[in-house]
């Protein structure tokens, strides 16, 4: 497996391989000290599959997108709260990098009304086979990091994330308004 991951390194078109793509988001909370810790809820599902010719071209990048909704999760834990969100669902443009809720558009300064489909395409191409996981342009010393596969019980992606929050100069005035309230 490892070796397969690492034969897509620094390729951000890595369809002739690849026939589907998922990426599962997970929420870290904010205790009452006001110190970060994972959990396991997972807030949003987002699946990318490459329909292919039969000369293994891309036909159509089809896409698979859930949520976390608060009702659903309250009345149905098992379901782990997730609702399905169609291509055409409604959905605010991404901005570049920017991607918060309803980011206001370069020289409009409003946010933009789309579908959720074309969402998808400011950051994965407008035939959405843009691989980011692999699409490095430049890496110090131009060696591409190898692929290194984490345990998902021991929370080790959310360690990483945490760490480098709680440096955050933002995330310490954070702190500082948790320790007030003590
Ligand atoms: C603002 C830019 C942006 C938008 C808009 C965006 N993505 Fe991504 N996407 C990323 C980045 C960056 C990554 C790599 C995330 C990581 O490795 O943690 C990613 C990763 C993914 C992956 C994992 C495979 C890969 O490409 O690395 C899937 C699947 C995915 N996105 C689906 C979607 C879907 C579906 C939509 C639309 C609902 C969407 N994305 C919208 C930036 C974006």
């Amino acid at each position: 497996m490892n070796t397969f991951l690492n034969g897509l390194r620094g390729d951000r078109y890595s369809l002739v391989d690849l026939n589907g793509v998922a990426l599962v988001t997970q929420l870290l909370l904010i205790n009452p000290e006001g110190r970060l810790i994972p959990t396991s809820l997972t807030t949003e599902v987002q699946v990318r599959l490459f329909e292919k010719t039969p000369d293994g071209a891309l036909k159509r990048t089809s896409i698979q997108v859930s949520e976390i909704a608060r009702r659903q999760l309250l009345n149905s834990p098992p379901s782990g709260g997730l609702v399905i969100e169609g291509e055409n669902a409604p959905a605010y443009r991404a901005n570049g990098n920017d991607y918060t809720f309803a980011s206001p558009q370069p020289f409009l300064g409003t946010p933009i009304l789309v579908r959720l489909r074309t969402r998808c395409t400011a950051c994965h191409g407008s035939d959405l086979s843009r691989v980011m996981t692999f699409a490095f342009e430049s890496f110090r010393n131009g060696d591409i990091p190898p692929v290194r596969q984490l345990n998902p019980l021991a929370h080790e992606a959310a360690d990483a994330v945490m760490e480098k929050k709680a440096k955050q100069k933002d995330f310490e005035s954070l702190r500082a308004f948790f320790d007030r309230s003590q």
